[in-house]
């Protein structure tokens, strides 16, 4: 049984990942942990626990945790990350870090875009991108995952078929995604506050999503050369859930039919990517670890959607099954 600690339990991330653990057959929660006041009993923290779990939400403990747990789900907000993972993995457990702080392999790149002092170098020198539908092997027994983001889960899922045959041009690819409110995670702000997202939809981020970096690296690694991607996020007046529209310019001509044999023949096997012949909707994919994708040609270009819960793909789940991988377990635990 592997024992999970669940790091960051109340927001959100947090939350969806003890929901899951919980209904894990091979892995146990052993220790929650938050912020002071944002400690007390799980079910009183999240109503949807209440008589499912008796744990308590506290503040870490270095002492307790060591020796308690077998692997640290790190919740945190990039940035405050860095400043735990090198704690965890010194006190022995095997880390899948949520955040953005071991996932852009150039420290410089890192810096400009989240505007901080990378802390640990020595780590994201051996953190391993957790994605597993492409870079499984290199999951397997690993200390470090760093859990990829919502938004490059889906759009590099929706790419990477094309990218790896050579089939596509690569500086001009365009990623287009909506993404539900909980991406923003459980604290206010004035954008995201009710009033100004009901019955809402606006671009953010314009030019300079932090995400965008992320997907160029992955993309770059899988098609083996530099890739341009432009990304515009936006957001819209829904919980959970991301929809990419993904459009790239083909090298040569290329039928729906080939298509959709490329995404099968690629996918084959992949328990949580399903391949369509319509575009997928979010609410096809709410509350599951699957990504549904769709590819089609239009107008001499091909165009690509994805969905993915951004909680669930796009955070806890696809941290579960990178925990399944680290720890040679059946993959869908959890997570079917
Ligand atoms: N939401 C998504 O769809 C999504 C998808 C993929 C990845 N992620 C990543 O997952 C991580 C968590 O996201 P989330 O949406 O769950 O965020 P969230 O709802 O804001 O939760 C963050 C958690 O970290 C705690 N925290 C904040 N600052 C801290 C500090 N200095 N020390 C200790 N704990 C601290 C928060 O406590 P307080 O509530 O007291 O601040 C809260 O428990 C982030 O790195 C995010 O980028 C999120």
């Amino acid at each position: 049984m592997v024992r999970v600690a669940i790091i960051g339990a109340s927001g959100y991330t947090g939350a969806e990942s003890i929901r899951i653990i919980l209904r894990h057959s091979e892995a146990k929660l052993v220790y929650l942990t938050a912020l002071p006041q944002e400690c007390g009993a799980v079910r009183d923290v999240f109503g949807q626990f209440k008589g499912r779990c008796d744990l308590q939400i506290e503040p870490l403990d270095f002492d307790k945790l060591s020796g308690l747990a077998d692997v640290a789900l790190c919740c945190l907000p990039h940035k405050v990350s860095m400043g735990f993972v090198p704690k965890f993995l010194a006190a022995g457990l095997k880390v899948i870090d949520f955040s953005a702080d071991y996932r852009l392999k150039d420290i410089s790149v890192y810096e400009k875009f989240y505007e901080v002092k990378h802390t640990d170098a020595v780590n994201l020198g051996r953190a391993v991108y957790g994605l597993p539908e492409l870079f499984r092997e290199d999951i397997k027994g690993k200390d470090l995952i760093a859990n990829p983001g919502c938004y490059p889960t889906g759009a590099l899922l929706a790419i990477a078929p094309l990218l790896k045959e050579g089939l596509i041009e690569t500086d001009s690819i365009i990623v287009n995604a909506v993404t539900g409110v909980s991406g923003a995670g459980r604290n206010p702000s004035s954008k995201f506050h009710f009033p100004n997202m009901n019955e809402n939809l606006f671009a953010y981020g314009v030019g300079s999503h932090r995400h965008m970096p992320e997907m160029e690296q992955i993309a770059g690694e899988i098609a083996d050369s530099n890739v341009q991607i432009l990304f515009q996020p936006h957001a819209g007046p829904f919980d959970r859930g991301i929809l990419s529209t993904v459009y790239c310019q083909p090298k040569g001509k290329i039928s729906n039919e080939k298509l959709l044999k490329l995404y099968n023949d690629f996918y084959a096997g992949e328990h949580f990517v399903q391949i369509r012949s319509d575009a997928p909707t979010v609410k096809d994919v709410a509350g599951t670890n699957y990504c549904h994708i769709f590819a089609t040609r239009a107008k001499g270009r091909i165009i690509i959607f994805s969905a993915i819960d951004n909680l669930v793909k796009g955070a806890s789940g696809q941290a579960v099954q990178n925990m399944n991988i680290v720890f040679g377990l059946e993959e869908t635990l959890g997570l079917k």
